[in-house]
């Protein structure tokens, strides 16, 4: 059984679709891939799935339960976390203060913080404030606060958007150890197919809020649909 299912799920805006009848399902220990033009969709879907709004129709399932209703703090506890395209932070806590917050509301062990420190490589800039952070500095404790609820599945919405290559790869090498060493299963949503393709398993494409492709890159583009739009 997939640990998450998304079942036509669709999602209105004012005068917009954004989702458009969303069928999506997503195994255990996948490292997913997401992808598909501005607008398309995508960050409404992380949203939608993490209880930020609710589906207009449809319906999403986590671990065999129907989660569509649940408030986002249960789906939280439930496993499920999510980094957003835009950062937040609090300019006077310190880093650390933001990778504890999530777990002290949930009642886990100090010693998580160093540990999440460790994983995603801030061990250094614990008492610094966020802002003095690099591009890539604030993509690690983006991470860090989606680690710190201690989920088995995370989304990460443009997770690569701002960074060069290598530091895109530096991104990979975190994604590749959270999955492994905790056993997470990892939906990358980002522009930058080079990255997408190294990272994720199969890559599902979505273009005005409907799926149009699934599959390994190959196969994605070897796929007419795809081409027209991203040829737009
Ligand atoms: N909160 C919102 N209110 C109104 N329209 C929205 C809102 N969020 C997204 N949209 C619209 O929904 C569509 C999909 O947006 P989005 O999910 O952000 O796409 P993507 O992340 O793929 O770029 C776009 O047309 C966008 O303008
Ligand atoms: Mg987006």
């Amino acid at each position: 059984m997939p640990v998450l299912e998304v079942r036509d799920v669709g999602k209105v805006f004012p005068g917009v679709i954004a989702l458009g009848g969303v069928t999506l399902n997503i195994e255990q220990g996948e490292v997913r891939g997401l992808i598909g033009p501005n607008g398309a969709g995508k960050s409404t879907l992380i949203t939608t799935i993490m209880g930020v709004h609710r589906p207009d129709s449809g319906s999403i399932w986590f671990r065999g339960e129907d989660i569509s209703r649940m408030h986002i703090w249960d789906r939280v506890r439930k496993g499920l976390n999510a980094t957003h395209q835009t950062a937040l932070y609090v300019p006077e806590l310190s880093i650390r203060r933001h990778i504890e917050l999530g777990i002290m509301v949930n009642g886990f062990p100090a010693t998580d913080v160093m540990l999440i420190a460790e994983t995603v490589g801030l061990e250094g800039e614990m008492d610094e404030n966020p802002d003095v952070l690099s591009a890539l500095g604030a993509k690690k404790l983006e991470i860090a606060k989606a680690l710190s609820t201690r989920p088995s599945f995370i989304m990460l919405d443009e997770c690569f958007a701002g960074l060069s290559f290598e530091e895109g790869m530096e991104v990979i090498e975190i994604i590749r150890k959270i999955a492994e060493e905790r056993q997470l299963t990892v939906l990358v949503v980002d522009h930058n197919l080079a990255l997408v393709e190294r990272v994720a398993h199969v890559t599902t494409v979505i273009d005005r809020g409907v799926v149009i492709a699934e599959g390994t890159f190959e196969e994605l583009f070897s796929n007419q649909d795809v081409v027209d739009a991203y040829m737009g």
